[in-house]
């Protein structure tokens, strides 16, 4: 049986930190692109000499020539620059567009029937620009914010109870910017609804610190932004394509409807298997979730707006 095939488009942070976490999962073979190849060769054969000392048995290979990913099942896309200190996602939007467009239209060339998962921020836009490129179905472009989001969201609940993450169910909702929708209302610890541990004011700040989660490590690390949080994101994602696994994670997803929702990358539970998106399992939402989820889906579609003025 042929092994799956994982590329790596980016072989920055989050790029290598995915290269990292696919190879030490056995996922399957990974390639590693960058426009500096030979940082991309050096990363992969690094990393495949720390193979025989830590026991996992994967190819690896970087470089610059697309050539190599050729045939990839799944292909993760984290090119593009990161925000620094005191600037938002949004603000990367004309320079990543670019980057995005360019990649996707290299990953659509040689891996047609590929699965693509976009890293790249501003995470929601930078979705329909490799969807545009590509022109793959949504089934096959799906962009990584929710698992991210929601396993800071399960962080902060786990540190604030004192409890192991492992009993944390959580998840988030909508773009992947100032606007996203935590959902208290669905976490559950070990079985239990949140509500009944917690005071809402205690859940208000815990939400308030998930939406500006990403910001925390920016700021803490000055010259960039967070990777492991991200690459460990991105490779669930991968590992419930390449095996099959069917699970329900939240990704953003082109909506066709769902949620009153058209036509627009936005985060929402789906399901995950071999096919790429398998469907999108429709929530209750109540009031005020749908009006924070309405919210940030218009925000989304001001960025793509803002993208189709710009000309990118
Ligand atoms: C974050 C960036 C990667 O949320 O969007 O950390």
């Amino acid at each position: 049986m042929r092994r799956p095939k994982i590329s790596v488009i980016g072989a920055g942070f989050v790029g290598s930190t995915c290269a990292h976490w696919a190879a030490s999962k056995e996922l399957g073979d990974v390639v590693l692109i960058d426009i500096n190849g030979e940082s991309a060769q050096g990363k992969a054969l690094d990393l495949f000499e720390a193979s025989p000392v830590e026991g996992f048995d994967s190819r690896l290979l970087g470089g610059s020539d697309y050539a190599l990913t050729a045939g990839s099942d799944v292909v993760i896309l984290t090119a593009g620059l990161p925000r620094k200190p005191g600037m938002s996602r949004d603000e990367l939007l004309a320079t990543n567009a670019k980057i995005v467009k360019e990649c996707s239209l290299q990953v659509a060339r040689h891996s047609p029937q590929s699965i693509l998962i976009v890293v790249s921020n501003p995470l929601d836009a930078m979705c329909h620009v490799a969807m545009n490129a590509s022109q793959f179905p949504r089934e096959r472009v799906l962009g990584m914010a929710g698992i991210l989001d929601g396993a800071r969201f399960r962080s902060f609940i786990a540190m604030e109870l004192g409890v192991s993450v492992e009993d944390v169910q959580a998840f988030v909702f909508g773009g992947h910017g100032d606007t996203m929708v935590p959902m208290p209302r669905y976490v559950s610890v070990g079985g239990i609804p949140l509500m009944q541990l917690l005071s809402p004011e205690k859940i208000d700040r815990i939400v308030d610190r998930t939406r500006k989660g990403g910001a925390e490590i920016v700021n803490l690390l000055k010259t960039g932004s967070a990777y492991y949080a991200p690459a460990a994101s991105a490779i669930q994602m991968a590992e419930a394509i390449v095996r099959d696994k069917k699970r329900y994670l939240t990704c953003a997803v082109y909506l066709k409807g769902e949620y009153g929702v058209q036509n627009l990358f936005c985060g929402v539970m789906a399901k995950l298997g071999a096919q790429g998106l398998e469907g999108v399992p429709l929530l209750e939402l109540n009031r005020e979730e749908k009006v924070m989820f309405e919210k940030s889906a218009a925000a989304v579609k001001e960025l793509v707006d803002a993208m189709s003025k710009l000309g990118v």
